[in-house]
């Protein structure tokens, strides 16, 4: 078992975010901008997942969560939507050993049961062959939707019978798909688009946004170093007063 480290490192005099989360956006801008096909875009932007990974590891990073596809994804073209399945199926089969290696750790965040059994399968599998490993916890939000999470979140609460004066901001989280995670520190978008599309509502409260103009596919190692600079570069004051 590889152990994870348990203080934020340093990089190069930079404090590493423990916790960074990801929406992996504008794979088909940039398979558009070459004239292939979005598929060409989202085999792509797998691709640049195992670099970002490596990065992470590299760095130090103690949980990366990847929004690889939404509850609103499911309106797409039907022939897209097989495409990212057969995707995330061969990053599967294809990647696992090697994230195992490197001990990372998968986690799914989402509702397993709205995808094919096949591909459920492979999940499960991934996840109990890199159970023990704390490297990288490697969440993979996939049929994932923040309301989604928080309804099911409440509903579980509600079969449990919790009652209402024993509910607060910590026990509602570990009702979560993340639960025991601590929250993301920064949200890093590419792609340009300014909005969370439904991601780690809860979670995210408090984190630090960085959109990026950079298309998922062309978003590297040197591209998420600079989102640890400018995170260093935030002053997160959590609602307070800093006193100068
Ligand atoms: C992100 O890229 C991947 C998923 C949402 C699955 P997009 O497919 O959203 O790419 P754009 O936004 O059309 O460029
Ligand atoms: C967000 O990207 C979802 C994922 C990256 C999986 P979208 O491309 O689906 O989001 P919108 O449609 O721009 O909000
Ligand atoms: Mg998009």
């Amino acid at each position: 078992m590889v152990k994870r480290q348990q203080q934020p490192l340093s990089l190069n005099g930079y404090i590493v975010p423990k916790h960074i989360a990801i929406i992996m956006d504008g794979n088909g801008r940039w398979a558009k901008k070459r004239g292939l096909p979005r598929q060409a875009g989202h085999r792509q932007g797998a691709e640049n997942l195992r670099r970002i990974v490596n990065a992470c590891v590299e760095f130090g990073v103690q949980i990366l969560t990847i929004y690889a596809f939404s509850t609103e994804n499911w309106a797409r073209p039907e022939s897209e939507i097989k495409g990212l399945m057969r995707i995330f199926a061969r990053v599967l089969d294809q990647e696992t050993d090697d994230l195992n290696a490197q001990g990372v750790c998968l986690h799914h965040l989402g509702d397993l049961s709205g995808i094919e059994p096949k591909l459920q399968d492979k999940v499960r599998r991934a996840i109990e062959q890199t159970k023990d490993n704390d490297t990288l916890i490697l969440n993979i939000a996939f049929n994932y939707g923040g309301r989604a999470e928080i309804l099911h979140a409440t509903k579980m609460m509600l079969a449990d019978g919790i009652s209402p004066d024993d509910l607060d901001e910590e026990l509602f989280s570990s009702y979560l798909f993340t639960a025991g995670l601590p929250d993301p520190d920064i949200v890093i978008r590419t792609s340009g688009e300014l909005r969370i599309s439904n991601f780690l509502i809860w979670q995210a409260a408090y984190a630090e946004y960085y959109p990026t103009p950079a298309l998922w596919p062309d978003f590297g190692r040197e591209e998420l170093y600079k989102a640890i600079v400018a995170y260093n570069q935030r002053e997160r004051r959590f609602g307070l007063v800093i006193e100068e």
